[in-house]
C-alpha cells in the first residue's frame, strides 16, 4: 500500500511523462519539418519511451492498490526551430524530470517505503542515462556547427536509434 502523499505525487508524474513524451512528438515533428529525418526519428522513439514511462507508473500505483488518476496537461511548445535549439530544450526539460523523481525518492525515503525506493532506482538511473545522452548529443551538435556534411552524419547517426514500441512509424 502507497500512502495518499505518494500516490499523489507518483500520479502528478504520470501526467508528465504523458507531457514528456507530448513535447518530444512535437519535437519529433519539427524536426522532420526542417528536414532532420533521423533526429526526427530519434525524437519519436523518445516519446514512445516517456509513454511507456507514464505506464510504468500506472502499474506500480495499480499493484501497491492505489489510485490511478490521468489528466491532462497543457501544449506542449517547442521553443526553437533549430536542432541545436530543440535538444537544449529538451536537456532542460529532462533536468526538470530529474527534479521530479527527486521528489518521490525524497518522499519515499521519508515514510520508508523501500518498495517505492526500489521502484523509483530504475527512473534515478534512467535520468542519468536520458541526460548524458541529450547532452552528448548537444556537445556533438555544437562541434559541428553548420557543417553540412557533420550535420548530415549526426542525422543519420540518430536515425540508427532502434525503436522500443510500435508507434514508431518511421524507423
Ligand atoms: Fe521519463
Ligand atoms: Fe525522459
Amino acid at each position: 500500500m502507497i500512502s495518499k502523499h505518494l500516490n499523489d505525487e507518483l500520479n502528478q508524474q504520470i501526467t508528465y511523462e504523458f507531457y514528456s513524451s507530448h513535447l518530444y512528438l512535437a519535437m519529433s515533428s519539427k524536426l522532420a519539418s526542417i528536414d532532420f529525418v533521423g533526429a526526427a526519428t530519434w525524437m519519436r522513439t523518445q516519446a514512445d519511451e516517456e509513454r511507456v514511462h507514464a505506464l510504468k507508473i500506472v502499474d506500480y500505483i495499480i499493484e501497491t492498490g492505489g489510485a490511478v488518476v490521468i489528466t491532462g496537461f497543457e501544449d506542449p511548445t517547442v521553443k526553437d526551430d533549430n536542432i541545436l535549439g530543440i535538444f537544449e530544450q529538451s536537456l532542460e526539460h529532462e533536468k526538470f524530470v530529474t527534479g521530479r523523481i527527486n521528489l518521490l525518492m525524497d518522499i519515499a525515503t521519508e515514510e520508508k517505503n523501500y518498495s517505492a525506493v526500489n521502484f523509483l532506482n530504475w527512473f534515478v538511473d534512467e535520468q542519468v542515462e536520458e541526460e548524458t545522452t541529450f547532452d552528448s548529443i548537444i556537445r556533438s551538435l555544437k562541434l559541428i556547427g553548420n557543417s553540412g556534411t557533420g550535420l548530415y552524419q549526426i542525422d543519420k547517426e540518430l536515425g540508427s536509434r532502434v525503436s522500443v514500441g510500435a508507434t514508431n512509424t518511421q524507423a
